[in-house]
């Protein structure tokens, strides 16, 4: 595992543009493996700012979301698909038709699983996957409990989970039970793997972190197991280790 400790929220977002510019230049066919939440805002920033610049350019790129809410589609402002579009897809020139996010609203979610990760498979492997976390030690939606085998599954979400995300909707009876999402397995197939934490909330998740063992009660333990990881934090957050 790879620590990089950054000043602020700022300096996190451009460490983690850096290593993704560097991925998307020097590979052909970039794959890229997406996340959603607050923290990878900033990097979403910088890559639309670079790619306005022509510093990069997304054209032959993949992308595949973490997850996805059960019950919601894209024109729905909580989901993540609508997410996706608003902060970055809208702004890039990354085909539409190779941008992909699970869907929570197919009829068979459980065939839809199962396509997605073979769409995975046919791209060929996720060349850099970013990652925030939970507070819970959640990546994607993983909840405390996942198998560390598991692939793109279908999960009850968390209360705690759904009570922090409840502000980016109007209740927290609005935050869907349940979501679709990449599994854990899925995850650490992934070339190379990012996990941005940023902000003193996020100071007690970092110091779970860095003092887990390895276990399937705090789902980001695995990566450190990771051959390729880097965990990018700010002060902030690395506060109480
Ligand atoms: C959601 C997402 C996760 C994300 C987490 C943290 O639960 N499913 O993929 O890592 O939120 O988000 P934030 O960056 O807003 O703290």
């Amino acid at each position: 595992m790879k620590i990089l400790k950054v000043k602020n929220y700022e300096q996190l977002s451009k460490a983690a543009c850096d290593i993704v510019t560097k991925k998307i230049k020097n590979i052909e066919h970039p794959v890229l493996g997406l996340a959603t939440g607050s923290t990878p805002e900033g990097l979403y920033k910088c890559l639309i700012e670079r790619y306005e610049a022509g510093e990069i350019t997304f054209a032959n790129a993949t992308s595949f979301n973490l997850d996805e809410y059960v019950g919601l589609d894209e024109t729905h402002p909580g989901s993540y698909q609508y997410y996706m579009k608003d902060k970055l897809f809208n702004h890039i020139n990354l085909p539409a038709e190779r941008a992909f996010v699970p869907s929570g609203t197919d009829e068979d979610l459980q065939a839809h699983c199962e396509a997605y990760e073979d769409k995975i498979k046919k791209a060929g492997k996720i060349d850099i996957q970013i990652l925030g976390i939970g507070i819970n030690g959640h990546i994607g939606f993983n909840e405390p409990g996942t198998s560390f085998d598991s692939r793109t599954h279908v999960v009850e979400l968390d209360e705690s989970t759904r009570e922090v995300n409840s502000r980016f909707f109007n209740s927290l009876d609005e935050v869907p039970t349940k979501a679709v999402t990449m599994g854990i397995q899925t995850i650490m197939d992934a070339d190379e793997v990012v996990l941005i934490i940023s902000g003193e909330n996020k100071a007690d998740t970092v110091l779970a972190f860095m003092e887990s063992e390895i276990s399937e009660e705090f789902p980001a333990s695995i990566l450190k197991k990771h051959p390729n990881f880097t965990l990018i934090v700010d002060e902030p957050a690395y506060s109480k280790v």
